[in-house]
């Protein structure tokens, strides 16, 4: 990997003004210095976040995110720091030097390289005599050779340790075989963890190869499915099956999102390239935060069973709950979409997703053949469901229009299904006024934490800060913060200079860099007085803490002599000068 350099860092970030960056994903308004715009970190309705040309950076006021250039395009493409200077060289039209690399392909470049190999070595075993049975299997299915190819299915043989062998041989360690979930550990034989299967490549979302399902394909009495276990490399919930493809096809378009990868590879296959397989599991925050990044809908089509129904139910709420568009197929006639193209073809299946129910909708149909709704209790339970799903949705006009339905519905006036919402709502309100996420960080920040904070964005916004610091302070107890400050004397020492968007990057890839960021959405004018008051306030409260922490050990201490020790060290503490 070419190593980028910070100043072809900082040339880019120079290049890029922050306001054509930001202003070429979102609409950005004027207002005297700076420019507003509608956060796109979070739901944001009224326009909470603004942007200072003359700083380069941005800063929402209600949820706390901000950062520069950079970080704007790492979060908003969901990509690292480094894929975020790739994209934003690209658009100002900076001719990066050398073909780096983001870290992690650089960081697990022998992981991969075992992988491709594993994968190689199971794909050409499906064509040699062995692999005579497994290839009628998967005729039987109708998954044909270019099929075969393009989701790289291979077989695992019958002996205990083929592919670990041959790893062996080309000088790879055993203990990265066993840390990638290829070879087993703690056998009194080298042994594989896949025999007798055939398996199917487990992508990362970038492409890589990082783990492997495999199914049995004979008449056997042994699990189904058995997948790679949990390793450094997979990480079981956090990938989708075919996302890596899928994602060009889905990206501000629709996703459409199946259980097994089976169907999704017939799916695909078919000509429907937005597809994509839990595998058997719930979605989660990872998986999301990878959704989030195609800013798509999502088309839940799950098995047709029970445990599709509620695992339709279960991940349609948190997706709703994460704020996607989310629409329902239930397939009829057949088990899963697998079996459904096979039976009534691709374009019945088409037909299907091109009229998915809302989210909504089915839920209430769901909440509809729950309840009895011939006797009133559960009526009454029913519609409680209802206007309570109708709560966790915004959507005025669907709001109306159910609300119309129902009152026909159970002939009830509109007027008691409107107080009963609104007291809902009511309620709804205040739970969310408690719990955003930025009033929930700023109780936990203590009076130090805030003016330490202070202090640090003074810093990073002016040298003279950090001189005046060095002189007056030098030290803060937090490890934390006392790693940004030093990062600031260091950068400054370095540079020669500072400023808030060049020690954003410079930081970016240092585990402080979360902290850096909210750091920087401090937003405040640079007084010196009021400089020189927050480190006095600092110096007192640290002396406030000093004196506290002493005072409870002298309460523990038995020893009469390590008492008056304490004593005097606590007056000598008073004593001093701040
Ligand atoms: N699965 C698993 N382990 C199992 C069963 C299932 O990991 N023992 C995962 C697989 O990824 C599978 C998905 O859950 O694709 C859905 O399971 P299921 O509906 O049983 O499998 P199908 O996709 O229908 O597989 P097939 O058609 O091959 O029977
Ligand atoms: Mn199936």
């Amino acid at each position: 990997m070419v190593h980028i350099s910070e100043e072809e860092i900082n040339n880019i970030r120079k290049r890029a003004d922050i306001v054509d960056i930001i202003g070429g994903y979102i609409t950005l308004t004027k207002k005297g210095q700076d420019y507003k715009c509608v956060c796109p970190f979070h739901d944001d309705h009224s326009p909470s976040m603004s942007v200072s040309p003359a700083k380069q950076i941005y800063k929402c006021f209600s949820c706390g995110a901000a950062g520069n250039v950079f970080s704007f395009v790492q979060n908003y493409e969901q990509v690292s720091f480094v894929e975020a200077i790739k994209i934003v060289a690209d658009k100002v039209g900076y001719q990066l030097s050398g073909n780096f690399d983001y870290e992690k392909k650089e960081k697990y470049s022998l992981e991969y390289e075992i992988m491709d190999l594993a994968t190689k070595f199971y794909q050409n075993n499906l064509v040699t005599k062995k692999g005579l049975q497994a290839q009628e299997y998967l005729k039987n299915r109708q998954i044909n050779q270019d099929t075969i190819n393009e989701f790289q299915i291979g077989l695992s043989l019958d002996d205990p340790a083929t592919l670990s062998e041959l790893l062996l041989k080309k000088g790879y360690k055993l203990q990265k075989l066993i840390d990638l979930g290829l070879t087993n550990e703690n056998t009194s034989r080298l042994s594989d963890m896949f025999i007798g299967r055939i398996t199917f490549p487990l992508w990362d979302k970038d492409g890589h190869v990082i783990g492997f399902s495999s199914r049995i394909y004979r008449n056997e009495n042994l699990p189904k499915y058995i997948n790679t276990k949990e390793t450094y490399l997979f990480k079981k919930g956090e990938n989708l099956f075919n996302y890596h493809r899928a994602k060009k096809y889905a990206k501000n378009k629709e996703l459409l999102i199946v259980e097994g990868q089976l169907d999704a590879i017939r799916i695909y296959s078919a000509g429907v390239r937005n597809v994509v397989a839990l595998m058997g599991t719930a979605l989660t925050k990872s998986v999301l935060d990878l959704l989030k990044n195609l800013r798509c809908q999502i088309i839940l089509c799950l098995d047709n069973d029970d445990a599709g129904l509620n695992a339709t139910l279960k991940n349609g709420d948190i997706l709703i709950e994460a704020g996607f568009e989310v629409k329902v197929i239930r397939l009829s006639g057949s088990k899963d979409p697998d079996e459904y193209i096979k039976e009534f073809g691709v374009d019945a299946f088409k037909k299907n997703m091109s009229s998915p129910l809302s989210y909504l909708d089915f839920k209430i149909s769901f909440l509809k053949q729950k309840y009895n709704l011939n006797n009133n209790e559960d009526i009454s339970l029913y519609l409680n469901e209802v206007l309570e799903i109708l709560n966790n949705n915004n959507d005025d006009i669907y709001t109306e229009l159910t609300l119309n339905n129902l009152s026909k519905e159970f002939n009830l006036s509109l007027g008691t299904l409107k107080n009963r919402y609104n007291s809902l709502k009511k309620v709804e309100n205040v739970a969310k006024e408690v719990f955003t996420p930025s009033k929930v960080v700023e109780n936990k920040l203590t009076s130090l934490d805030k003016v330490t904070r202070k202090v640090l964005y003074y810093m990073m916004n002016d040298a003279e800060y950090i001189k005046l610091y060095q002189k007056k302070l030098g030290y803060f107890t937090d490890k934390n913060y006392r790693q940004i400050a030093n990062e600031i004397v260091y950068f400054m020492e370095k540079n020669g200079y500072i400023n808030i968007a060049d020690f954003i990057s410079y930081t970016s890839l240092l585990p402080i860099n979360k902290l850096v960021l909210e750091i920087s959405g401090e937003d405040e004018k640079l007084e010196q007085g009021y400089f020189l008051n927050y480190l006095n306030l600092i110096k007192k409260k640290v002396r406030e803490n000093k004196i506290r922490d002493l005072k409870k050990e002298m309460r523990k201490e038995q020893d009469v002599h390590k008492k008056m020790e304490m004593a005097k060290e606590i007056a000598e503490i008073k004593k001093e000068v701040l």
